[in-house]
């Protein structure tokens, strides 16, 4: 079997076959959310049980009162909320992103349910250090309601996928994927919640595939 190539019962994975080392950088990690922060506390467990070589140094959240916010305190990891309803335009929120997570001395941010359009001020100010995670089998059902694209388009086979950010919305370079199969009576609430426990697995994994290096060809 390709070693690249892992497989459990009905999912699968393809991971990137580079291996170039990446001078095995620690990850100080600045997470965003605008929901309930599974993918926050995947993250979390990850770095608590060492699988995962990394900090996180702060979450930041838009939306106040989310389940992301309370994961944070449980995690005792500092949580900073930026309204975006409190900013006229999406470059002054970033700007103000930007300054928190350098105050918080981040160098890898992870958008894990961020619901929100950024520009370069963000993405210019981390240049390849940006991933995020995305319920579909990009580059098909890119945007919201990718769940619900999928059901809509009758697809067999659903997933979730880790990448790097680009500006155009969920199209930067793929890291890592994995597929489950949709189920004759699925809703988009039962599909969602498969394909949500396969983001809580690929989300660390690419971490921990970034931190080694493993994506140099993408950077
Ligand atoms: C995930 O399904 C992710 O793919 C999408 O938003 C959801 C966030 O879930 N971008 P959670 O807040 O991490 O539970």
């Amino acid at each position: 079997m390709n070693s690249n190539f892992a497989q459990t019962d009905s999912t699968a994975c393809l991971v990137s076959p580079t291996v170039a080392p990446l001078e095995g950088e620690f990850l100080k990690l600045g997470i965003m959310a605008s929901g309930s922060g599974s993918n926050f506390e995947a993250v979390a467990e990850a770095i608590a049980s060492l699988q995962l070589k990394a900090q996180l140094q702060v979450l930041i959240y838009n939306n106040p009162g989310i389940k992301a916010c309370a994961r944070a305190e449980k995690w005792g990891v500092p949580a900073v909320l930026h309204n975006h309803r409190d900013y006229k335009k999406r470059e002054t929120l970033d700007a103000k992103i930007v300054q928190t997570l350098q105050q918080h001395e981040v160098n890898c941010v992870v958008m894990a349910g961020w619901m929100r359009l950024v520009t370069p001020v963000l993405i210019e100010a981390f240049p390849d250090r940006i991933v995020n995670i995305h319920p579909s089998l990009l580059p098909s059902f890119k945007g919201v309601r990718a769940v619900e694209q999928a059901l809509e388009a009758g697809v067999k086979i659903a997933g979730c996928t880790v990448h790097l950010v680009r500006l155009e919305v969920d199209s930067g370079p793929i890291l890592v994927q994995a597929a489950i199969p949709v189920l004759p009576d699925d809703t988009p609430e039962t599909l969602h919640a498969r394909i949500q426990i396969q983001e809580h697995r690929i989300l660390p994994q690419a971490l921990v595939q970034l931190a080694a290096g493993c994506f140099r060809n993408k950077l």
